[in-house]
């Protein structure tokens, strides 16, 4: 459920009617409904209420906008973070250190020190090469890192191939296999503090059995390592529970998930870790968009919108799809293509698709824009980054402001030969 809803024919966010917005700020642009990641957050925290001891760190790279963040601080929430970036922000969002989570298979010794420095709760070590760096860093500055092993327990996750990470090929975590020898060498180690391991699979997960068959595996893997003297007091499940993209399509609700993670993980006794990104923020923003024009085409009439694949990079890098919505729909629908203005036919949100029929001038939304949206454009083909507004009832406010062509051409300096 959302808050994005049309009121007397046009579409709002929450109480704030999105003309307004786009009078304001321009398009296009991203909008946020506070109400709807604060629901979110609740709805799945709440399917995990039944567990005994849980601790859900937000995947920072899902929307790591500070105002994003400070709400689900708000909410009790830790963060996921993968970068020295990630870190700061959600540190400068209030969430205390402890809650942090580090993850990532490339930490430099900098990230390392920095995060160190900060006390956060845990690293999740990719590689035993990781560990042994880390190790040495906390070591020389006399302390010890708490960390856990990131396993790769070779389980298809059903999803996108490049947003699959559980299988062997992939480059995530250790191989199952050999996890039992390389904690055991890790945990020798004096910087470390080893106490648990971590799992993620993959992201937009249609279906719960692969989590369940992955949960199974390290539960095994951490029976074993306990059986071999190890403290395993934490088990971090990672994130993955995919969102519906297209108005009727049915995903796995945080009841079913929580439920499940209870059956799979009954009697461990430790403490259950979680990263969700997508469920939190994906239904929580749209990109906010106006036609540019229509252009005649073979098949179809191509709709060229303000927004284009450096915006939204989704559907160019995953062929994923986000409903196309107008913001004063008129009734009437046609079939189109929805296209960018960016010279290259990736710049396609649709093909052939039946939308609410639209006009040069006209609003629009991609739905579904929360997560993995303003947080992967980029300023292809000299366009600026899209601001980001956030809506609370009825007010809202700019939350990332517009980066112009202007603003990063001034950054870049001519070597004193060209000048
Ligand atoms: N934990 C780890 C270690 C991750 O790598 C990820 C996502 C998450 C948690 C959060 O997963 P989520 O709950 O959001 O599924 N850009 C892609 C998604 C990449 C996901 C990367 N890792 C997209 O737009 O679909």
């Amino acid at each position: 459920m959302d808050h994005f809803a049309l009121r007397h024919g046009v579409l709002h966010a929450e109480d704030v009617a999105l003309p307004a917005i786009a009078d304001a700020v321009g398009t296009p642009c991203y909008v946020y409904a506070q109400a709807t990641l604060e629901r979110h957050a609740r709805v799945f925290a709440e399917g995990l209420a039944a567990l005994p001891r849980t601790h859900i760190a937000y995947a920072v790279k899902a929307n790591p906008n500070l105002a994003v963040l400070k709400v689900l601080a708000g909410q009790g929430y830790g963060a996921d973070v993968v970068s020295g970036g990630e870190m700061a922000r959600a540190l400068a969002a209030g969430i205390a250190p402890a809650g942090i989570v580090f993850s990532g298979v490339g930490k430099t010794a900098a990230e390392m020190r920095a995060a160190l420095a900060a006390g956060i709760g845990q690293f999740n070590l990719e590689s035993e090469e990781e560990g042994a760096e880390l190790a040495a860093i906390a070591t020389g500055m006399g302390l010890r890192a708490p960390a856990a092993l990131r396993v790769n327990p070779d389980v298809d996750a059903g999803t996108h191939g490049k947003i699959a990470t559980g299988k062997a090929e992939n480059k995530f975590g250790v191989p199952y296999p050999h996890a039992a020898a390389i904690y055991a060498r890790l945990a020798m180690l004096p910087g470390l503090a080893m106490r648990g391991l971590a799992v993620h699979i993959g992201s937009q997960l249609a279906s719960l059995a692969p989590l369940e068959a992955a949960f199974a595996k390290m539960g095994a893997l951490m029976r074993a390592l306990r059986a071999g003297g190890h403290g395993i007091t934490h088990m971090d499940l990672g994130g993955g529970v995919g969102v519906p993209y297209k108005a009727g399509d049915i995903y796995p609700s945080p009841a079913a998930y929580g439920a499940m993670v209870a059956r799979a993980t009954r009697g461990w006794g430790a403490v259950l870790m979680f990263e969700p990104g997508r469920v939190i923020a994906g239904n929580a923003g749209v990109l906010l968009t106006r036609v540019i024009r229509v252009k005649p085409g073979v098949s179809a009439p191509f709709v060229v919108v303000d927004a284009a694949m450096n915006d939204l990079a989704r559907p160019a890098m995953y062929e994923a799809w986000h409903d196309f919505a107008a913001v004063r729909p008129n009734g009437q629908r046609m079939t189109a293509h929805i296209v960018g203005p960016i010279c290259e036919s990736a710049d396609t949100f649709a093909t052939a698709r039946e939308i609410d029929a639209v006009a040069a001038g006209d609003l629009a939304v991609f739905r579904t824009a929360g997560a993995y949206g303003a947080t992967m454009a980029s300023t292809y083909n000299s366009r600026g980054l899209v601001p980001e507004v956030m809506v609370h009832g009825g007010q809202w406010a700019v939350v990332a402001e517009r980066i112009t062509p202007a603003t990063i051409l001034a950054a870049e300096p001519l070597p004193g030969w060209l000048a």
